[in-house]
């Protein structure tokens, strides 16, 4: 596995293979990885001939007073669960690198950006463009085949998606399933700062979804959503948003929808900004209502 820490660096080794047919494998990540992340990497290595991952805490896509220097970060495990993965190449490269003085332009998609997580209440429509720019710069810089993403950031990667589409990116944007701890609730980095009190208690998010799930072919999404908020309410947890919406346009979703149903949350639980969805296929919605 070769550790690569410039664009220049990159770029040179990119340059070096380009010739070869070999299929290559893009994950990205801000590091501390997970089985969530795992799972990405296992993909790529079945289907890519060269896995890169990229491990880099993207300062544009934090707000002010967000997490961006208490992130948890331990690139001596990252670098040894990405080996044992099959990792060939890491890019792990320095913020000042990725954006010297003078850096000056943002890549932005518009409208799925201003919606749950980037409306003004969550994390702001800057967020997404922090996002957009580093993955913009990955994909250009790499240009894999494929590049994969979890379905865990729901938003995060329709918006990908379209900004791909959009700037006629030749990567496949390949989506995966998230990942849940045994109790269900999904892994993510940020677990780590949860109490154990806190982690019990977050339980309650996978189990509002499936709430919402249950209850949605008999009752209705107003009334199924309504269910899984006042679930998450009974463990003490206020959610930031509870909607339903398309996952391609994240258009609000409505009421006997042929179309799939994504149903995304976020919530603070303690200080510790957790999100998980579900996707609610059209089949579940009986004729029972
Ligand atoms: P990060 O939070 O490290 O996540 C890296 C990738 O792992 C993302 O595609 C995310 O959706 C996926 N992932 C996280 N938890 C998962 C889970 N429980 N199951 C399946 N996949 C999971 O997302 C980012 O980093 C950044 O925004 C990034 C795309 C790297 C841009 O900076």
């Amino acid at each position: 596995m070769k550790v690569l820490r410039t664009p220049a660096e990159l770029r040179e080794v990119r340059e070096r293979n380009r010739a070869s047919s070999e299929k290559v494998g893009l994950v990205p990540t801000m590091g501390y990885l997970h089985e969530g992340h795992n799972s990405l990497l296992k993909a790529a290595r079945e289907q890519a001939d060269i896995v890169v991952m990229s491990l880099f805490v993207n300062p544009t896509q934090f707000r002010a007073g967000e997490d961006l220097s208490s992130y948890p970060r331990d690139e001596d495990r990252d670098f040894a669960i990405a080996e044992q993965a099959g990792v060939d190449l890491i890019y792990a490269p320095d913020p000042g690198d990725v954006y010297p003085s003078g850096f000056a332009t943002e890549v932005e998609v518009t409208g799925l950006t201003e919606v749950l997580c980037g409306s003004e209440d969550g994390r702001g429509p800057g967020h997404f463009s922090g996002v957009t720019t580093i993955v913009a710069k990955l994909l250009n810089a790499v240009d894999p085949d494929f590049a994969y993403f979890g379905q865990k950031d729901a938003q995060q990667a329709s918006v990908i998606k379209r900004m791909a589409e959009d700037l006629d990116f030749r990567t496949e944007i390949i989506v995966l399933p998230t990942v849940r701890e045994r109790d269900g609730l999904a892994m993510s980095s940020r677990n780590a700062y949860l109490s154990p009190e806190s982690r019990e208690r977050a339980t309650a998010i996978w189990a509002a979804l499936l709430e919402t799930e249950r209850t949605y072919p008999e009752a209705g999404l107003d009334a199924a959503l309504d269910a899984g908020v006042h679930h998450l309410q009974t463990a003490g947890i206020e959610p930031e948003y509870f909607e339903a919406r398309y996952p391609g346009t994240l258009d609000p979703a409505i009421d006997d929808s042929e179309e799939a149903i994504l149903v995304a949350v976020a919530a603070q639980v303690d200080g510790t900004r957790l999100i998980d969805n579900i996707l609610i296929e059209p089949g579940k919605k009986g004729s029972t209502k």
